[in-house]
């Protein structure tokens, strides 16, 4: 598998990252075990968890699973969800990263994280704060780079100048949700990471299994993610059962048909196609994951790339739209 810079540091990831949400939760430890291997052997160097994944047990999996394998891996894990009762046992402050790191590294079995990224934006924590915690983990060590998750892009530029004033490199790359039908980051958030150089990670690539082909327009999900959801089921499929998304699905199915390949490998080849961007690939059954690492190894064509986002483009808002519109008046084209 190709390796690709993360953000501008000098460490390289392969280009698919594997998600273990799943590990622990609706896969088995053995079933893990499998697909773990299965990505290692596919070249994969790039694994990330977060603590409240199955709540520690997606890590304390893979610290079993890294014993013979850890200098090999890029390990990323997060913190912020809760993990404990009190004011301490979540969000992004001193006090909760301090301990929650120490139980990532109790639970993964191993003396360092690679990427520690904060899982959402703390509304009750500085930024400051946050940022300095962070420097100090990595002075400590325990910690080599730093992440976010699930910020927007005038908290990530935040987050930058709070590094940047004292003196170090701050975040390497944004944790967001991006696929053809999810594509709120290209407004803000992926430009703030090419500017800033964070590489974007991208969850939910298939859209939570939505865009696998597995769903049909006019029926109700019986199996998969989507008909499991734990929030209200009714909503969790009429959020994704759009005209919209059904018309990207329709395209993806005709640059499939076309290719002889997989809709999912179309979605998350779409990614890999763009600049800065990281799929992170998620899988019940290492039957799904050798399905999404066949995403790899090639590229759509120019043409069939513009389709596709045609297909699901998104509304051009204010201000960006009133950007976009002065300075063409302005500088042209
Ligand atoms: N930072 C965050 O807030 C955040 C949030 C969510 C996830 N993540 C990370 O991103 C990773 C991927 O996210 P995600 O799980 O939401 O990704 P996703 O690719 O959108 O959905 C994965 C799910 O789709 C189904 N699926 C996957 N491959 C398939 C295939 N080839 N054919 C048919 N069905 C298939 C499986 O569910 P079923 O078979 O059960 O339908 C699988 O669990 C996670 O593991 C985690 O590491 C981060």
């Amino acid at each position: 598998m190709r390796c690709v810079h993360l953000g501008n540091t000098g460490l390289q990831v392969s280009a698919l990252s594997l998600g273990t949400m799943t590990f622990g939760r609706e896969s088995s430890e053995e079933e893990s075990r499998r697909m773990f291997n299965r990505y290692l052997e596919a070249g994969g160097n790039f694994i990330d968890t977060a603590n409240v994944y199955s709540n520690g047990v997606s890590e304390e999996i893979l610290g079993r699973l890294l014993e013979d394998h850890r200098e090999k891996v890029v390990l990323a894990t997060k913190a912020f969800f809760r993990m404990e009762e009190g004011p301490y046992g979540a969000g992004a402050s001193r006090k909760a990263l301090m301990r929650a790191v120490e139980e990532s590294l109790r639970r993964l079995r191993t003396g360092y994280i690679d990427l520690y990224q904060i899982h959402c934006w703390d509304l009750s924590t500085p930024i400051d704060e946050t940022m300095d915690t962070l420097r100090r983990l990595i002075e400590q060590g325990k910690v080599r780079y730093a992440g976010c998750s699930n910020f927007t892009g005038w908290q990530i530029v935040q987050s930058q100048r709070a590094a940047a004033f004292s003196g170090w490199e701050g975040l390497v790359s944004a944790q967001m949700q991006y696929s053809l039908i999810e594509r709120g980051v290209e407004y803000e958030v992926l430009p703030a990471c090419l500017d800033e150089g964070l590489s974007l990670l991208a969850w939910g690539p298939l859209g939570g299994g939505f865009l696998t082909g597995k769903y049909r327009s006019g029926e109700q999900p019986a199996e998969g993610r989507i008909a499991r959801a734990t929030e209200d089921q009714e909503e969790a499929w009429s959020k994704r059962a759009t005209k919209r998304n059904f018309a990207v699905l329709s395209a993806m199915e005709k640059v499939a048909k076309k290719r002889g390949c997989s809709i999912s490998q179309v979605a998350i080849n779409w990614l890999l196609c763009q600049e800065g961007v990281i799929p992170i690939v998620g899988a019940r059954t290492l039957e799904q994951l050798e399905d999404n690492l066949g995403a790899e190894g090639w590229v759509l064509t120019d043409d069939e790339f513009e389709r596709l986002s045609r297909a699901g483009s998104m509304e051009n808002l204010y201000p960006y739209r009133f950007i976009e519109w002065a300075n063409n008046r302005v500088w042209g084209k």
